[in-house]
């Protein structure tokens, strides 16, 4: 009989990988460290804190953009891939940065914004002139539909997805802000520029690509409106998973990948699990992986994010497990609680008040047990919260800001509530400065930075938890060395257990013989767990634990946000 494709992956996808077995950091680089005072994170204080990053025991570093950049969106939108926006520093200075990691044994992902540009690209510039200008294809125009936008695409940071250009009477698609319009990934020439740049990172010796919402470069032709909004229009998120994307992307494999020993992470708004199987199939024709947001999306007020709705766990597990056993042994998922455009996981999911340190680490546990690739968000590693912004001129960045004034114009919501949902869910909760010490501004930087500092950084600081053995930094060291030292925490599959249970996470993980049991309090009540039959409580050892004084008991008693992790089999 013929082996089924499915079959024939399934084999292939248990097969080790070093992407598998690493552990990543992403840097923010504007919040991680400023090295010449002039209140912005740069090349340089990176390079100076690869130590750090080293001593946690990182494997790759995920850097979000440092290209040239107006900084409409904070270096998401593009005027030039092959130069360093000078308020972060030069290419030499790049240059040394990435032999300094290299020489630490840590590798370096780029940030691959090519969904759309800014609108200062040359490109761009080029596009608008004139409609027959050799650069006019390179964006996607169309003309007024019955005096108006051509369809009813919102874009991602408010108002529609078009732009009016009175050069040539016609509008442009933008997705994002109005600086950052789509590029044309039908046109081929647009694909070739792009794999032209990814060979020339490449070749200067990067280690892979995070691709920058990939999952929407493909549009389908006839861009058919989609469902209303709160702000009526339809979602960004419209064109995902167009007709040409896989095509698209086997090229790219074709054409950069193929032949280098790369990480390929793509950031998939809108994907489906079916639509995840072949964008990061084991075969490796595509990704490696890819980041999934419905989790992110439990504390949704139905399809608006902006509200503080708490989620419900039940909500979070069953997400969860309907990705951790819907890619296995086909694709390979990445893990996250956060990244540079959500909120700090331990004041969305965890209790950033009393149990903050418990807590903090649990939400840790219960993330780097699962099956997949850990992604750690600057600042993750110390319980960084969210933060008391004051008004709305606290905020810099120009979602939130758009938000603000587009939902308190329309009297969707008075600007009280929204102030109190930016509070909770804005993306500059994670992109206040690094807490490196007690120091002013936190030792991020001598000036006064770009944004405000989180007030709490005299108590929750890198240098404090370094010092201390019971910090949450040093419990993310020993989550990664575990990671290390076992196997079945990365290969591993996993097994929901007590899906309906309000309040714990437990699931298992098993290879061959081996068995891990995660128990994970999401609360602060006391709970009872009890141990499965097929766990013999003498053949039973603690592997982890976020309290000091747990024994493993037949009736497990866990504590406010208690998490373990029991290994079977263990002290044999
Ligand atoms: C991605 C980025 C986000 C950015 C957007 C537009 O979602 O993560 O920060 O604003 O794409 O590039
Ligand atoms: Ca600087």
């Amino acid at each position: 009989m013929v082996e089924s494709v499915e079959k024939k992956w399934w084999k292939e996808s248990v097969e080790k990988k070093w992407w598998k077995e690493s552990v990543v950091y992403q840097i923010y680089p504007r919040s991680f460290k400023d090295s010449n005072g002039d209140g912005i994170g740069d090349l340089n204080g990176i390079t100076e804190k690869l130590d750090y990053l080293k001593e946690l025991g990182v494997d790759v570093i995920w850097l979000s953009p440092v290209y040239q950049s107006p900084g409409d969106d904070n270096g998401y939108d593009i005027s030039d891939y092959r130069a360093i926006l000078e308020e972060f520093g030069t290419m030499e200075e790049f240059d040394r940065m990435l032999q300094a990691a290299h020489e630490r044994g840590i590798r370096l992902v780029m940030d691959l914004v090519v969904n759309h540009t800014s609108d200062e690209h040359p490109w761009f510039v080029e596009s608008r002139k004139s409609k027959d200008n050799p650069y006019r294809n390179y964006y996607i125009w169309r003309p007024a539909k019955e005096g108006k936008e051509p369809n009813n695409w919102g874009s991602c940071f408010s108002g529609s997805a078009w732009e009016y250009d009175d050069t040539t009477d016609m509008y442009y698609l933008h997705l994002f802000s109005k600086k950052q319009p789509d590029l044309n990934w039908d046109n081929p020439r647009v694909r070739d520029e792009v794999y032209d740049m990814m060979n020339w990172w490449l070749d200067k010796g990067v280690d892979g690509f995070r691709m920058d919402v990939i999952s929407l470069i493909s549009k389908k032709p006839e861009l058919p409106d989609g469902k209303p909004g709160i702000n009526g229009y339809a979602s960004f998120n419209e064109p995902a998973n167009g007709p040409h994307v896989h095509e698209y992307l086997q090229e790219m494999r074709r054409r950069v990948l193929e032949g280098r020993d790369t990480i390929t992470v793509g950031e998939c708004s809108g994907v489906t699990l079916e639509e995840a199987k072949k964008y990061a199939r084991s075969d490796e024709k595509e990704l490696n992986m890819v980041f999934q947001f419905e989790h992110m999306d439990v504390d949704a007020d139905g399809t608006n994010k902006w509200s503080d709705k708490k989620m419900d766990l039940r909500d979070l597990k069953h997400i969860m497990t309907k990705w951790q056993k819907g890619l296995e042994g086909i694709a390979w998922n990445s893990l996250f609680w956060e990244n540079h455009d959500q909120p700090r996981s331990v004041s969305r999911f965890g209790n950033d008040a009393e149990y903050w340190e418990e807590s903090a680490k649990m939400l840790a546990t219960c993330l780097h047990m699962m099956q997949g690739t850990p992604y750690i968000y600057q600042g993750e590693e110390l319980g960084m919260t969210n933060v008391p912004f004051g008004d709305i001129s606290d905020f810099r960045d120009l979602d939130s800001i758009n938000a603000y004034r587009e939902l308190t114009g329309q009297g969707v919501f008075t600007p009280e509530e929204m102030l109190r949902y930016l509070r909770y869910k804005s993306r500059d909760n994670a992109r206040t400065p690094f807490q490196w010490s007690d120091e002013k501004y936190a030792g991020f930087s001598s000036g006064e930075p770009w944004i405000m500092v989180n007030p709490n950084y005299k108590k929750i600081n890198a240098r404090e938890q370094m010092m201390r053995e019971d910090s949450i930094f040093c419990y993310y060291q020993k989550l990664i060395r575990i990671r290390k030292q076992y196997d079945i925490v990365v290969y591993g599959t996993y097994d929901l257990l007590l899906p309906e249970d309000p309040e714990l996470y437990a699931y298992t993980r098993t290879l061959g013989e081996e068995q891990l049991l995660i128990v994970c309090n999401f609360y602060g009540n006391t709970r009872m767990f009890t141990l499965p039959d097929n766990w013999e409580l003498g053949k039973t050892e603690l592997m982890i634990g976020n309290y000091k004084d747990f024994k493993p008991e037949k009736e497990l008693v866990l504590r406010p946000y208690e998490a373990v992790v029991l290994r079977k089999n263990g002290g044999k």
